[in-house]
C-alpha cells in the first residue's frame, strides 16, 4: 500500500536511500545551527535577553546534526553529497527568506527588524520540522534504531515553534503586528512552494535509489502537488498564527545533551 508510512519504512530499510535522508536532514540541520549561532553572536543589544535563547536554539540545531550524522555511523554509512535541489535551508535563504547568509557572515549587530524576520522565519519552518517530527513520532517512535533520535528531536522541535510564538507575540504587543503579519505571510508562501519543490527532488532520487516503478512516482508527485494546492489555498494560513504555548519560556536554560548519538 501506498501510504507516507510504508515508503518511510522503505527509506529506512535500505542503506542508500536512507544514507541520502540522514545526509540531507544532518545537512539542514547543521545549516539551522550555523545560523542561530550567528544571529546569537549578532543579536542587538536591546535585545541582549534573547542571545541565549536563540544560542540554545543553534545548539539544539547542532545537536540534531549530530543526531543524523551518528545513526549514519551506527549503519556503517559515511554522509552522502545533498543534491543542491535538495536542500531545503539553502533555497529558502535563496529565495530571501530569513536573513541572508552574506548578512549572517558581517561581524554587524542585527536590527529589530531583523530579529523579527528570523523569528517569522522560524515560526514557518518550525511548523514544519515540528509537523515532520511528529509524522515521525506517530509511526516511528518505538524503531530500534531510529526511535531514540525521534522522540528527541520531536521534542526540541516542539519546544522551538513555541519560542517562536512566544517572542512573537512579545514583539506583536510593543506594536510590530503588522510587519511580524506580513512577514509571516511572505514567509509561508515561499516555504510551501520550496517545500514542495524539495519533497519532488527527494522523492525523485529515493525513486531511482529504489527502483520504484513509474507508476508509483506519478501517483507520489501528484500527491505532493495535491498538498502544495491545499496548503496555497488554506493550509499556509497554520503556519502564520500566533497563540501563546502552554509551557511559557521553552528555550530557557540549557540544552538537554545527546550524549548517546554524539
Ligand atoms: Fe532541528
Ligand atoms: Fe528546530
Amino acid at each position: 500500500m501506498l501510504s507516507a508510512k510504508s515508503l518511510f519504512q522503505e527509506i529506512l530499510d535500505h542503506d542508500e536511500s536512507f544514507r541520502l535522508f540522514c545526509s540531507i536532514a544532518a545537512g539542514g540541520e547543521a545549516q539551522g545551527g550555523w545560523e542561530n549561532g550567528r544571529i546569537a553572536t549578532l543579536v542587538p543589544s536591546a535585545e541582549r535577553a534573547l542571545a541565549p535563547k536563540i544560542a540554545r536554539h543553534g545548539a539544539d540545531e547542532d545537536k540534531h546534526g549530530r543526531v543524523f550524522r551518528a545513526l549514519l555511523k551506527k549503519r556503517g554509512l559515511i554522509p552522502a553529497a545533498v543534491p543542491p535541489e535538495t536542500d531545503y535551508t539553502m533555497l529558502l535563504e535563496r529565495r530571501g527568506i530569513g536573513l541572508a547568509h552574506a548578512r549572517l557572515r558581517r561581524d554587524e549587530p542585527l536590527g529589530e527588524r531583523d530579529i523579527i524576520v528570523y523569528l517569522s522565519h522560524s515560526r514557518v519552518t518550525e511548523q514544519r520540522a515540528s509537523e515532520q517530527m511528529r509524522f515521525l513520532l506517530r509511526h516511528f517512535a518505538d524503531h530500534p534504531e531510529v526511535g531514540r533520535a525521534v522522540r528527541l528531536i520531536a521534542v526540541d522541535e516542539d519546544n522551538h515553534l513555541a519560542y517562536t510564538h512566544e517572542e512573537l507575540l512579545r514583539f506583536a504587543a510593543a506594536g510590530h503586528g503588522r510587519l511580524i503579519q506580513r512577514t509571516l505571510r511572505e514567509c509561508a508562501l515561499a516555504e510551501i512552494r520550496v517545500h514542495r519543490d524539495v519533497s519532488l527532488a527527494v522523492m525523485a532520487h529515493m525513486g531511482r535509489i529504489l527502483g520504484w516503478p513509474r507508476t508509483k512516482c506519478v501517483l507520489l508527485a501528484a500527491g505532493i502537488r495535491a498538498v502544495y494546492v491545499y496548503e496555497r489555498l488554506a493550509g499556509w494560513r497554520r503556519m502564520v498564527s500566533l497563540s501563546l504555548p502552554a509551557r511559557r519560556d521553552p528555550l530557557g536554560g540549557p540544552a538537554t545533551p545527546a550524549h548517546e548519538f554524539a
